[in-house]
């Protein structure tokens, strides 16, 4: 069970900067008619990704039983809510050092490779490293256009035809059912592929395919993964704000956004294995509910801007600012109640002293007193804070997490009056691109970029 503790954005703790019970029951009916709509939303079939806890998984837990014994390496070619979702569970529900594991500590499990951008030393270096007839490349996109992943997969592609018999038996697309090149593909070339269900995007897509493969050929356990995004599903279309932590969250940062000024979502996670979960928080608060327009079509500038911490690691790092710098943020803290091992810490040998609090004390309660410093720290300030405690790093507590927090989205968009399943912000960017790389039918749009790419030398410093 999932358990999220919000006394600290309240202002009986941390005073003008938080919240009262009168903000709360004013906010109460929107976010119920938040609830409503999500869930007259997902009746109507307009929100599949809502009900994807409940599908068949017999395909892929069936491709990989088939197909995991040939392969030692599964390397993923896809970018932002094609990517980081998979990277979220790798971190997450791998092992630690999953990669630098035999096989047999893996259990047979495939190490998984991420390749997210188009650093060419990194992906020339990341072939490099892999046997191309011990790989399998699942290629990831949805609309089978973007241009990272598609450089990505011409030059991958050449690699496994230079050292393979049949590419067919090295590539697994996950893309659109009917649309796109990499659709067109596969029905051409007999590449196997599995869909992305129609209306669920990229950012919410972690329980499609898009995420549930690799993490089936990576040791993860799927099903336990999904019953745990069950359980939060249901909790988040509940009428009530103390039972529901997705309304609550989202209502409680759009209140201290838009009443406090409180800019700023840091999602501070007191465990490494949840730190890329903060990351994959990051794209789905920040294309999600940054927009310039609201639903009606006026401009509304919307959004609160994500960042992540590591807890204790940015303590040394982070911490400073947000105790004394501006009073924006709202810190959200990830903990564990129970980690895997304590890691018992012995007595001093030395009898000197000074590290003699820690002598018999454990990792695991150093690590919660050290969050425990830092919450203090904040609520002293008058920092609005507040803490997601999960029983244990497991596939239940994962998936309820990642799924509470994409309902937490929704919601928040409703609150904010915009489309959160849209991203017109990013298209430009997109086109511009095509433009510069010469690709047919986009450089006209050359001379529309022309005064932008001028450069007077005059404010250049070299
Ligand atoms: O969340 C999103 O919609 C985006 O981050 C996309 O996932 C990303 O742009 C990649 O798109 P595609 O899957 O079409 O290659």
């Amino acid at each position: 069970m999932i358990e999220l503790d919000y006394n600290n954005l309240m202002a009986s703790k941390v005073g003008r900067h938080g919240l009262n019970d009168n903000d709360l029951d004013k906010g109460r009916p929107f976010v119920m008619d938040a609830i409503e709509r999500l869930q007259g939303e997902r009746d109507r079939g307009e929100r599949p990704y809502l009900d994807l806890p409940d599908q068949d998984l017999t395909d892929i837990l069936k491709f990989v039983e088939e197909r995991q014994g040939q392969y030692d390496d599964l390397l993923i070619l896809g970018i932002g809510g094609s990517a980081l979702g998979t990277i979220a569970l790798r971190t997450a529900l791998c092992a630690p050092h999953h990669n630098s594991l035999s096989k047999s500590r893996r259990k047979g499990a495939l190490r998984l490779h991420v390749l997210d951008h188009v650093d060419p030393v990194w992906v020339t270096r990341t072939l490099k490293m892999l046997k191309p007839q011990r790989t399998l490349v699942n290629v990831i996109s949805k609309s089978g256009t973007t241009a990272e992943t598609m450089s990505q997969y011409l030059l991958v592609r050449e690699w496994l035809e230079s050292k393979v018999d049949d590419v067919r038996d090295h590539f697994v697309f996950t893309t659109d059912p009917e649309k796109g090149l990499l659709r067109r593909l596969s029905n051409d070339h007999g590449i196997p592929a599995f869909s992305i269900p129609d209306g669920v995007g990229g950012r919410f897509s972690v329980f499609t395919p898009v995420g549930l493969l690799p993490a089936a050929f990576a040791g993860i356990d799927i099903k336990a993964l999904l019953q745990g995004a069950k359980t939060m599903t249901d909790r988040g279309l509940l009428p009530q704000l103390g039972a529901n932590p997705s309304a609550t969250m989202a209502l409680t940062h759009m209140l201290l956004n838009r009443e406090r000024g409180k800019s700023i979502s840091v999602w501070m996670p007191y465990t490494l294995s949840l730190r890329d979960v903060a990351d994959w928080y990051r794209q789905l608060w920040a294309e999600s509910l940054g927009k310039r327009y609201g639903e009606g079509g006026q401009e509304v500038f919307a959004g609160q801007t994500p960042a992540k911490s590591l807890g204790v690691t940015d303590q040394h790092s982070q911490v400073q600012l947000y105790v004394e710098g501006p009073n924006d943020k709202i810190v959200t803290f990830l903990s564990v109640k129970r980690f895997g091992t304590r890691g018992r810490l012995p007595e001093d040998p030395t009898g000197e002293g000074s590290l003699a609090y820690l002598g018999g004390a454990s990792l695991q309660k150093l690590t919660e007193a050290e969050r425990q410093g830092t919450e203090i720290a904040l609520t002293r300030a008058e920092r609005p804070n507040c803490h997601l405690i999960l029983p244990r790093i497991n596939e239940e507590a994962v998936g309820g997490l990642l799924q509470m927090t994409m309902i937490q989205t929704s919601l928040a968009g409703y609150l904010l009056g915009i489309d959160p399943y849209d991203q017109p912000g990013v298209e430009y960017g997109k086109i511009a691109t095509f433009a510069r790389m010469g690709r047919e039918g986009f450089t006209d749009e050359l001379e529309v970029m022309k005064p932008f790419l001028s450069r007077k030398s005059r404010y250049v410093c070299r």
